[in-house]
């Protein structure tokens, strides 16, 4: 390992000079009369490294004439200066391996290929100018957010990924079952019996780590979760996954106002990071995706973010003039195309929407004095709409029962969260930031299936 340089670290190098040695996946071959030329990645940058193998090499072994697009090679050689544009640097080959076989019918051209072909074929897209540059961001960005966060105190909490209760309320729950389907244990009334499942109880794959993090942050002041989450919407959208990583901050004695001017810093320090250190990806998105990518991120960085309640957002729109496919009235959920016109056309940057209906929202939010509205929040963003949903929760007893009751939930099944409402309660407050929207935006990606590595949506969840 030792003796081998990383593609990135040998372009990073100002002067040619000097033995290196490398090993990666060729994107491409030209051999010609004298000489190959190889272009090599390794996936540690966006470029490939070009490599000159001299005739007389190549004439050495048979297999060598045969390398193609695809296999895997270890070049040893000299880090000279390249006559070539766009590249300062290529690599004099002295020695050219094969590991492994020759790569046959790889199904990866230089041409471009549609990303709907590229999903077919997971396994082989990382290996794609987009796709690797999408796995490096994500990897940019899951550092920005630890780093946040460590660097202000939160304590990093992994919350259960199976669980009982839906914490968003909406039904949208996998079911974790060990039962035979073709033959469950019944009861007496001829329903499923699930005491005789694997919980004892119905199961399912979490839609939210959030009612776990207010456990720990009514214990540690500040936490955030980080992981993965579940939804059975059968949402076939650009912006919609089965499964998808959500990050999740909690805080104690804070309230919607607080937890406002946090999602804001987060989210303008998380791009700024991204604009820093996942620079050269950045701008091939730029270039290549959506070129308002750059101009979009830097501008988020800089201006505040406008704060709008419900009741205005939905006075603007039935305002507007616009004819949108989905009704507009107090009391309906905001849609996408709404949420895309407050953001793009009506304010033209970030906006962050408070206080919605009590009866569109969940369970655990704080009730407002004027008993209809919640202390609600939604971070929206031109092109994606909603990219954070956050709230202060109802931490008195008496209202949270109430929310209960209204909701159709029995009490008992949230005996534990209604017992941390008497024990030391407090205003707390927190947010959840879906990752694959983020990356979305930060990319200029249309599709959210290809900004994880392996999407799960409706009738797909292959490799
Ligand atoms: O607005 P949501 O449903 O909020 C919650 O789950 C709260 N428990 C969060 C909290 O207060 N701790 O989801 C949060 C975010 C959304 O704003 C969106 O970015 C993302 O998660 N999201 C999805 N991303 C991809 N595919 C899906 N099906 C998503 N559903 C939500
Ligand atoms: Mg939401």
């Amino acid at each position: 390992m030792a003796d081998f340089s990383r593609v990135k670290d040998l372009l990073e190098r100002q002067r040619p000079g000097g033995e290196v040695a490398v090993r990666g996946w060729l994107r491409s071959a030209r051999h010609s009369k004298d000489v190959s030329f190889l272009d090599l990645s390794d996936g540690s940058c966006l470029a490939g490294i070009q490599v000159v193998v001299p005739r007389d090499l190549v004439d050495h072994a048979a297999e060598l004439r045969k390398l193609g697009t695809g296999s895997a090679v270890e070049v040893r050689g000299e880090l000279v200066a390249s006559p070539a544009r766009g590249q300062s640097l290529e690599i004099q080959a002295g020695a050219v391996e094969l590991v492994g076989d020759v790569a046959e019918d790889y199904p990866l051209q230089k041409k471009r290929h549609s990303f709907e072909f590229l999903r077919t074929i997971s396994h082989l897209r990382p290996r794609t100018n987009t796709i690797g540059a999408v796995l490096r961001v994500r990897n940019c960005a899951a550092r920005a957010i630890h780093r946040f966060f460590q660097d202000r105190g939160f304590v990093y909490l992994q919350t259960p990924i199976i669980t009982e209760s839906d914490c968003e309320g909406a039904g949208e729950l996998f079911r974790v079952s060990t039962l035979d389907p073709s033959k469950p244990p019944r009861d007496a009334q001829g329903e499923v019996d699930f005491s005789q499942d694997f919980f004892g109880k119905q199961a399912y794959l979490t839609v939210s780590g959030q009612l776990e993090a207010e456990i720990a942050a009514l214990a540690l002041t500040n936490v955030y979760t980080f992981g993965p989450t579940f939804r059975a919407e059968n949402s076939n959208t650009s912006r919609h996954l089965a499964e998808f990583w959500m990050i999740e901050p909690e805080m104690a004695f804070c309230d919607l106002a607080g937890q406002m001017d946090l999602t804001e810093e987060f989210l303008k320090e998380i791009f700024q990071t991204m604009l820093d250190e996942c620079t050269e990806d950045l701008e091939f998105f730029n270039k290549r995706i959506d070129k308002t990518v750059l101009a979009t991120l830097e501008h988020i960085v800089e201006s505040p973010f406008e704060r709008i309640d419900y009741t205005e957002a939905v006075a603007v729109l039935e305002k507007c003039g616009r004819d949108f496919e989905y009704p507009v009235r107090w009391g309906l959920h905001l849609q996408s195309e709404h949420e895309r016109y407050l953001t793009e056309v009506h304010i033209g940057r970030p906006l962050i929407v408070t206080d919605y209906p009590r009866a569109i929202k969940p369970f655990y939010m704080y009730v407002n004095d004027d008993g209809k509205t919640v202390r609600a929040m939604d971070v929206l963003v031109p092109k994606i709409g909603e990219i954070v949903g956050g709230s202060q929760r109802e931490h008195r007893l008496e209202e949270l029962d109430i929310r209960l009751e209204e909701c159709g939930l029995a009490p008992r099944d949230y005996w534990w969260y209604r017992d941390l409402r008497r024990h030391g309660s407090v205003p707390h407050s927190g947010f959840g930031l879906g990752f694959e929207r983020l990356v979305q935006f930060a990319t200029g990606m249309e599709n959210i299936r290809d900004v994880i590595p392996f999407p799960r949506v409706p009738g797909f969840a292959e490799f």
